[in-house]
């Protein structure tokens, strides 16, 4: 939430901070901002209530001198309205000092009360202008932008990323943080800082993670890091693994249209390297392996759909690893007191990588003394930095705010878990664990099909249903959470009533809700499955259609057996089934891209939403 850019060097700060501000976009776009220092050392800023467009319009109507130091933000509001007023930066010493923040400042009453005692005045109804007028006084005091900063710091309570510059200091830019993402990007003669790597990585890929209560200073050609304290820390360089085309669109008429296409090579390339002679080959999980035998639990968390991710997680780890799997929600397990142990592994899943409600989870894991895994798709994010081990979905940038191929990919990473487990702890033997290798290996071409040869008829419906008040959602095993996953993506959308239930649940309350028309989407588990889990979805699918249901199901070639219940049958090819969500998915986030498409909404950027909630 809120995304920051940061710029020194030669070149025009505007268009780095523009351009990486575009990029960020799907942190919050409520407003946007910028401040830059003009060649003769003066601050000019401009920053306009509404999407980044309205800013960059507003630049180029009026321009603003620019000397090449800079900082820019894009808001999702937290304190305070999306107004202009309230956009960042926001300003200290007099208006010498600009700062932008992405982060939730706690103490903020506190010290705005004490700010008012002592004369100051403020101009927004934000938490964030606390901390430009501290380090305005303190820049005041010392001369000095970082020691500025680090003197505010010591005094914030909560989480922060703050980058401020000074017009007594030019060619510098000083970022903090505390559990908020700050990364640098390293260039020749330049630097830059950033939410994240987006920010910069059309100009460099050669990035550098910070840790925890560190301070950054930037300058053309230097870079130092210290941490609260004031003494001198490390920083560890990475090389972006993706260009700055791969967070394009190219030509689609979306990002999410876009980031559905690569569904298929987000799996593929997250099996790439890590499968060897039809065995795991997870050098990532060596950091834990010492445990991976002895624990006698593991527990996934995770929020929104990546929790729906890790729910598919535990039926394939326990049916083939046989350890029980829980899963959790971030936010609710961090407050309940739960019990885990050292021989509990945990493994934590999100595609930002910063969620806060997971980083806090993961810590108080650790605090535990449970071992964490993280599966993140973010490179030099927080999560996995704080984590004992990291397998990293390679899924490639993902713009559109709702998650689509990071589900795919996160699923896949689990999968590679749960057969890592199940051969060291002996639950599969080694032909068990080629054959379902195999079998993974090839879902990157059925998934390819899927999209091919449903995407079309997927949009005739949704723009036949877009009217529509309420969609239900039925899914059974694994095809549950592949139900709750598309329940979220036509809610967050296509603003529409949505529900997932378990199919088993139905008469247990949710079939009150069947009245005639009533569209329901069921994921038909495989009539080739032993268990007979098939009969009793076609089962329901009866009941419901008895009441009037329009039923759109979503079941493999081949399955004859639904045709004369389902309005319309949805095909996917055959896989083995605890892999069909990667399969049977994908409809799903097809039709809730085109039912918001058919509304005429925004699909890449819903309304309240923002990607990578750094806040709690
Ligand atoms: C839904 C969606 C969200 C995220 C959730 C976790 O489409 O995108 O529910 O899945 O906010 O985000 P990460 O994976 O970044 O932790």
């Amino acid at each position: 939430m809120c995304g920051i850019v940061g710029y020194v060097g030669p070149g025009s700060s505007l268009e780095v901070l523009l351009g990486g501000l575009k990029r960020l976009e799907y942190r919050g776009y409520d407003s946007a901002g910028v401040a830059v220092l003009s060649p003769e050392g003066a601050i000019g800023s401009r920053k306009r209530a509404g999407k980044l467009g309205v800013l960059v319009d507003d630049l180029s109507a009026s321009p603003i001198a620019d000397g090449g130091t800079g900082i820019g933000h894009t808001r999702w509001a937290t304190h305070g309205g999306p107004t202009d007023g309230n956009a960042h930066p926001h300003f200290g010493d007099d208006g010498r000092l600009a700062l932008i923040h992405n982060g939730i400042i706690e103490n903020f009453a506190e010290l705005k009360a004490e700010l008012l005692e002592a004369g100051e005045q403020f101009e927004s109804e934000t938490d964030t202008e606390v901390a430009a007028l501290l380090v305005g006084r303190a820049f005041r005091e010392t001369g000095d932008l970082t020691e500025a900063m680090r003197r505010t710091v010591e005094r914030l309570d909560g989480a922060f990323t703050l980058l401020a510059l000074h017009q007594d200091a030019p060619g510098v830019v000083v970022g903090a943080r505390r559990s908020s993402p700050l990364v640098i990007g390293l260039g020749e003669g330049e630097n830059f800082l950033g939410s994240d790597v987006a920010a910069f990585v059309e100009h460099t890929r050669r990035a550098m993670e910070i840790g925890q209560d560190q301070i950054v200073t930037i300058r053309p050609d230097s870079v130092e890091v210290i941490d609260f304290a004031g003494n001198p820390a490390e920083a560890s360089e990475f090389e972006v693994a993706w260009d700055a085309s791969a967070a394009e669109k190219g030509g689609w008429p979306s990002f999410m249209k876009k980031e559905i296409d690569e569904e298929p090579d987000a799996v593929a390339n997250t099996l790439l390297g890590r499968v060897h002679d039809g065995a795991t080959a997870l050098t990532e999980l060596d950091a834990v392996a010492d445990i991976l035998t002895d624990i006698d639990r593991v527990l996934v968390l995770g929020c929104g759909t990546a929790a729906y991710a890790g729910l598919v997680g535990k039926y394939a780890i326990e049916a083939w690893a046989r350890i029980p799997v829980d899963v959790e929600l971030s936010h609710e397990f961090r407050y309940r007191d739960p019990v885990l142990n050292e021989r509990t592994l945990v493994v934590s899943v999100s595609q930002s990588g910063e969620t806060m409600d997971t980083l806090m989870a993961v810590r108080y894991a650790r605090e535990q003394g449970a071992r964490t895994l993280s599966i993140c798709n973010t490179q030099g994010a927080t999560i996995p930095r704080e984590s004992d081990a990291v397998l990293y979905t390679h899924a490639g940038p993902e713009v559109a705010v709702a998650s689509t191929k990071a589900f795919v990919a996160q699923v896949t990473a689990l999968y590679l878990l749960g057969l890592h487990l199940a051969s060291l702890r002996g639950t599969l033997d080694a032909e068990g664990v080629a054959a379902q290798l195999a079998e993974l290996e090839a879902v990157p071409g059925k998934i390819r099909t899927v999209v091919d040869s449903a995407s079309a008829r997927i949009a005739e419906l949704a723009h036949w249903m877009s009217d529509t008040q309420s969609v239900l959602f039925l899914g059974r095993h694994v095809g549950y959470p592949v139900a709750l996953e598309g329940a979220l993506k036509l809610k967050e959308l296509a603003y529409i009533h949505a529900e997932g239930f378990a199919a088993g649940e139905l008469k247990h309350g949710p079939i009150a809700l069947i009245e005639p028309g009533q569209i329901v989407f069921v994921v038909v588990p495989s009539p080739r499955d032993p268990s007979s889990l098939h009969k009793k979805v076609v089962s329901n699918i009866q009941e419901i259609r008895a009441r009037g249901a329009r039923v759109i199901a979503i079941a493999e070639l081949g399955d004859v057996a639904v045709v004369p219940y389902a309005d319309e049958v949805i095909r996917i090819p055959l896989a083995a089934p605890l892999f069909e969500p990667l399969l049977a998915v994908v409809p799903l986030h097809v039709f809730g891209m085109e039912l918001a498409t058919a509304k005429g909404l925004d699909v890449d950027q819903p309304r309240n939403l923002a990607k990578s909630v750094t806040v709690e």
